[in-house]
């Protein structure tokens, strides 16, 4: 089992391996917790229930707390069906909360636990990739109100995080493909060998049984270091931002129906096209971007005609400060840099390099 080891106010680790059931039972067990919700997505009942069974021969009293799929479980109603929960069973301050599914079940799992008696326990078991390498790790929680996605929320970090391998192999392929945008956003900010694995073979790179789990553990890692360095995001965590941007702009036009890497994807070929015409980075590295979202078959592109709202949607964007669009930047691999306050005309020069057509 590899563990990285998440430094800031409050260390945990983060265990990667096949078959984690029984070693998340026994942390539990070791918290001292008498009661353990588990807060799940409708498709995880058994992988939930198994680990029920686990706690409950121990004695432990364990609730499922099943939630709507995706983004529907991240409101304000469903956090407050939890808490009523939580209430009826007397949970404490000693007691627990597991968040077992994609981003959406971690996010508001740790909300969840982050204000109930003003922070209990969670354990983080992440199932998609993007939760593993993004959601899961870092402490940020959160819920989605009218006035946008993760407005309200807090930094509240797990006790633990078990990446559970195993649940790759239930994952759909465009799954895997939309989570391998934030391992490719990690290399192309902090380490270097992970776009080298994945250009010597992507088919190998994205393989459960090859390379897939050491990019997970590299893509882990970076992302401990950043978070333990800069948990509340006061300036280093900032670069996990890279690509975010243009992507969050185009995942609220597209009403958030696009996949959250695809538009990572696209992002990242957006502020690459950005950074070049400044002179920050040579047209190759572009197309090494290019080449590698290509290579996992991420898209590239975006269509035409939407630099108004993608505008829009990026004045909106939550990095800005004193109303100036902020993009995170490369100045070559591994090395962050920030491209503040754009003119119009490099934006639409950035759009036009990456729009259909
Ligand atoms: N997903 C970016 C961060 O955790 O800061």
């Amino acid at each position: 089992m590899a563990t990285i080891k998440v430094n800031g106010p409050t260390p945990y680790n983060v265990h990667i391996a096949r078959n984690l059931t029984n070693n998340l039972a026994a942390h539990v067990k070791e918290t001292g917790a008498a009661n353990v919700a588990i807060v799940h997505q409708p498709t995880l009942a058994a992988p939930a229930r198994v680990i029920a069974e686990e706690l409950g021969a121990a004695n432990l009293t364990v609730t499922l707390a099943a939630t709507p799929d995706a983004e529907a479980g991240k409101t304000i109603e469903v956090a407050s069906g939890i808490w009523d929960v939580l209430g009826t069973e007397n949970f404490s301050r000693q007691d627990v909360i597991i968040g077992l599914g994609g981003g959406a079940a971690t996010d508001l799992a740790g909300f969840v636990a982050a204000t109930w008696m003003r922070g209990i326990k969670v354990i983080q078991a992440p199932t998609t990739l993007l939760a593993m390498v993004d959601a899961a790790v870092g402490g940020k929680t959160g819920i989605n109100t009218d006035a946008g996605k993760n407005l309200v929320g807090s930094f509240h970090e797990p006790d633990a995080v078990f990446v559970d391998l195993e649940r790759l192999y239930t994952l759909a392929p465009e799954e895997i493909t939309a989570g391998s945008a934030e391992i490719i956003k990690t290399g192309f900010i902090a380490d270097e060998r992970i776009l080298e694995i994945i250009e010597d073979s992507s088919e190998r790179a994205l393989d459960v049984d090859q390379n897939l789990p050491e990019l997970i553990e590299r893509s882990i890692a970076v992302k401990a270091s950043v978070v333990g360095q800069d948990l509340k995001e006061a300036g280093l965590r900032e670069m996990l931002n890279y690509g975010h941007t243009f992507g969050h702009a185009i995942e609220k036009r597209e009403n958030y129906s696009w996949r959250h890497g695809d538009a990572v994807a696209v992002g990242m070929m957006f502020v690459a096209n950005l950074a070049k015409n400044r002179g920050l980075i040579d047209h190759a590295l572009v197309q090494r971007h290019r080449d590698i979202l290509q290579s996992v078959g991420l898209p590239t592109t975006y269509e035409a005609g939407a630099f108004d709202e993608l505008y829009e949607g990026m004045l909106h964007d939550k990095k800005n400060r004193d109303g100036k669009i902020r993009f995170v930047a490369l100045e070559g691999v591994g090395e962050v840099t920030r491209i503040e306050g754009p003119s119009i005309e490099e934006l639409q020069a950035a759009y036009a390099e990456i729009s259909e057509g």
